[in-house]
Parts: structure tokens; sequence; C-alpha cells
């Protein structure tokens, strides 16, 4: 590979690529993706063992610090989120301006913007203690925040957090306790979702996490770089794939079409319909989080007790898509979304939650990135080129 930058000052030459199939936007060891061998890993550690043996802020402290933690270095780091769960008072505030109907993602972005309000003297990219604390204080309130735009959709107050409990037991009880009942954790949801959280840390330069550091290109804070992110995920081709899906197989299952006439009409490209959860820009073999996520949809299913007509639908579509030519040639395979809808929906998550909890779950990558890019000296502003298209000069008409 050369560096394109020096060969465009050299040359003169400007390269057109749009949707940057095939450009760098910078180098990175966080993550290394093989899309043609299926193959992920979490600085330089494979996917599967990452999501059987680790927790949340485990994987996050091997995102953020490129190390696994020691024990004490795990407890410390703990001890320090938890510390920072709580939201200022005034801030809890921000929510009753809202409609009650407002999209939960709406709500998170426009509220980890808001938080930075709170800490406008300790926003400073360049200082390393500053950066530490923004880490930590991102890390502890982005599930709260998550868990109150869930309660106000639904009416519900909010629950302060409990800090006895681990990062994901107190983010389940923030969504599922009430003020009336004592709230009993399940232990196979805090494992399903833990792993859940793990497999959508990071993805090297997907769209939020380019929008990430692009926004922090310009030495914009964490805070702002992220709620960035948070928008560059809403969107239905990236994050909002996992409410999508479950839409899609409502509409499949309610229509009574079947999945043979609506896969049809995917391949005929009616309406420009998609067949939602498959495909990817990368992965051109399998997705392996795709996999693991396939697992734990059968085993959190059978665990809860929960049949789920939706799951069926979703394992008739993936066979007949698998089979078919269309999805053949093109190379369209299930993503980490195809099946993660149902396992959120018997969790009992709303599907408007379902991309607010894949943020959650990519958190820890877009802070490794915004500090990896953050430190790297050879950091520039992001401005990408343009070939002008437009009309050529013209002469301003003398009357008008
Ligand atoms: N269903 C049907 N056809 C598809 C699909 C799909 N899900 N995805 C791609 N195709 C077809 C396209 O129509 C195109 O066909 P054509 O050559 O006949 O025009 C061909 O496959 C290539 O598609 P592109 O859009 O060029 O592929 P690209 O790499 O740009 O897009 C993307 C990748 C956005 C993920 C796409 O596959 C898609 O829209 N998938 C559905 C949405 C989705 O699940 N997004 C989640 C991605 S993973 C994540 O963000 C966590």
């Amino acid at each position: 590979s050369i560096d394109i930058s020096t060969f465009t000052k050299q040359t003169g030459f400007t390269t057109l690529d749009q949707g940057f199939v095939n450009t760098a936007s910078t180098r990175s060891s966080i993550t290394y993706i093989d899309g043609d061998a299926g193959i992920l890993r979490y600085r330089g550690y494979a996917i599967e063992d990452v999501a059987q043996n680790s927790t949340y802020l485990e994987v996050a402290w091997l995102l953020i610090y490129g190390q696994l933690p020691t024990p004490s270095e795990l407890a410390e780091f703990d001890e320090r989120v938890r510390r920072h769960t709580l939201l200022h008072e005034d801030l809890k505030r921000f929510f009753s301006a809202l409609p009650h109907t407002a999209h939960p993602m709406s709500v998170l972005s426009s509220a980890v913007s808001a938080l930075s309000t709170y800490y406008e003297d300790s926003l400073d990219p360049h200082n390393p203690e500053m950066v530490e604390l923004s880490t930590i204080r991102l890390l502890a309130k982005l599930p709260v925040i998550a868990a109150y735009a869930h309660k106000k959709s639904l009416g519900q107050a909010f629950l302060y957090p409990d800090n006895s409990l681990s990062f994901v037991e107190n983010f389940l009880k923030l969504n599922f306790g009430n003020l009336a009942e004592i709230y009993e954790v399940n232990p196979v949801l805090v494992k399903a979702l833990d792993r859940l959280l793990i497999l959508h840390e990071d993805h090297e330069q997907n769209a939020s996490t380019s929008t990430v550091r692009l926004v922090g290109s310009t030495e914009a804070n964490m805070f702002a770089s992220i709620s960035a992110g948070i928008n560059a995920l809403y969107g239905p081709l990236h994050g909002g794939a996992n409410e999508a899906v479950l839409k899609m197989l409502k509409e499949i299952n309610d229509s009574g079409e079947g999945v043979q006439r609506f896969v049809e009409r995917v391949k005929n490209k009616e309406d420009g319909i998609r067949l939602m959860g498959f495909g990817h820009r990368v992965y051109k073999s399998f997705d392996p989080r795709a996999k693991l996520v396939k697992e734990s949809a059968d085993e959190v299913l059978e665990a809860l007790g929960v049949q789920d007509p939706l799951l069926d639908i979703a394992k008739e579509l993936e066979q007949v898509a698998l089979a078919d030519e269309y999805f053949i040639e093109r190379k369209l395979y299930p993503n980490v979304d195809f099946y993660t809808g149902i396992i959120y929906k018997a969790m009992g998550f709303p599907t408007r939650m379902f991309t607010v909890l894949f943020a959650i779950g990519r958190l820890p990558g877009w802070i490794a990135h915004w500090r990896e890019m953050n430190e790297d000296p050879r950091t520039k502003i992001g401005r990408p080129q343009q070939l002008y298209v437009g009309e050529p000069a013209r002469e301003w008409p003398a009357a008008r």
C-alpha cells in the first residue's frame, strides 16, 4: 500500500471512491477483520474467545488500553465506572422536554451532547487526565441515559443506579425494575446481554466509528464526537438494521405472505426492499458475530421458555436465502443484526430500544478509536476531496 496523500501531492491525481469501498482512512491497531475468512479479532484475540470468556468492561479495557487488564486493574476500573453512574438531577429534567413518543436514539444522542455541558471545564482532548475522566463518565452514564429513554417512553419513574450490581445487572434493573417491587436479576439475561454487548464493542472503520473519528479529528471533545457517532448508528443500513429486521419479520408474519414470496420480492427489488440483517460491506463468507448470536438466540429463548414464531421465520429466511443464487452470487450472509432483535425482544426490550443497545455495546470501540486518533501525531483533520460535476463558470445575468 502507498500513502495516497503523498501520491496525490506528487502526481495531482484524485481518487474517487464513493462509499469508501477501497480507501483506508487511518492506521489502527484495535480490531482486525478478514472479511473473506470471517475472522474478527479484538487486539489480536479471536472474537469467539473474547465472547466466551470475558465481560463488557474487561473488553472495554482491552480495546481502550490495548492489553487485557490484571484482576486489580479490572476491579479498579469497574469501581470507577460504578462511582460515576449518577446523572446530574438537572439533566433528568432534560427528558421532560421531549415527547414520550421520541425515538430513544434521538434522545440518546441529544442527551450525550447535553451531558457534556456539565463538564465544560474537563473536555480538553489534549489533557490525558480529562480524556480518562470523559471515558469513565461516558461508560458509566450512557446506560443510565438509555434506560431513562426507555422508562420515559413507558411513562414510568426513573430509578437510581444500584452500584452494588454489576454493569449489566444494573442496566437491566434500570430498565425493568420499578419503584414498587424488588427486582430479581435473571442470570440468563445477564450472561446473554453481556455477550451481545461484547460482540458489538468494536468493528474497525464502520460508518459510526468513522464518524466519531472524523468529528474528533477537528479536535471536538469526546462527548460531541460520540453523540455524532450515535446519530450515524441510527440509520437502518447500519445499527438501525436490528430494529428493521424485527419489523420485517413481523410484517412477514402478520401478512401471511410467506418467506418464499417475500424473498422473491427482495430479489425483484420491489419498492427497493432488502433482506434486513443480511449483507455486509466487509464480510463476504460469513459474519462470525452472527454465528455466535444465533447460538445465543436458541439458548435464551429456551431458558426463558419463550416460543417466538419470528425466530422460526428468521431461520426459514436464512435457509431460503443461503440456498438462493441471488444471495450466493452477491455474497450476502446474515450479519450480526439478523438474530439480535429476537433476543432483545425475548428480554422484554421494545423494538425501538434495539439500536440503543447496539450503541451501548459500541461505545468502548468509539472511545478506543477516538483516543487512538488523538494520540497519533500523524492525525490530520478529516477532509475528503470531491469531483466537481456542476456548471462551469457562468456570467451573472445583467438584468433579472
Ligand atoms: N438484501 C437484498 N439485496 C442486497 C442486500 C440485502 N440485504 N444487501 C446487498 N444487496 C444487493 C444489492 O442490491 C446489490 O445488488 P445489485 O448488484 O444487483 O445492485 C448488491 O447486493 C451489492 O450491494 P451494495 O449495496 O453495493 O453493498 P454494500 O456493501 O454497499 O452494502 C449493506 C452493505 C449496507 C450492509 C447492505 O448489504 C445492506 O443494505 N444490508 C441490509 C441492511 C443491514 O443489515 N445493515 C446492517 C449492516 S451490519 C451493521 O451495521 C452492524
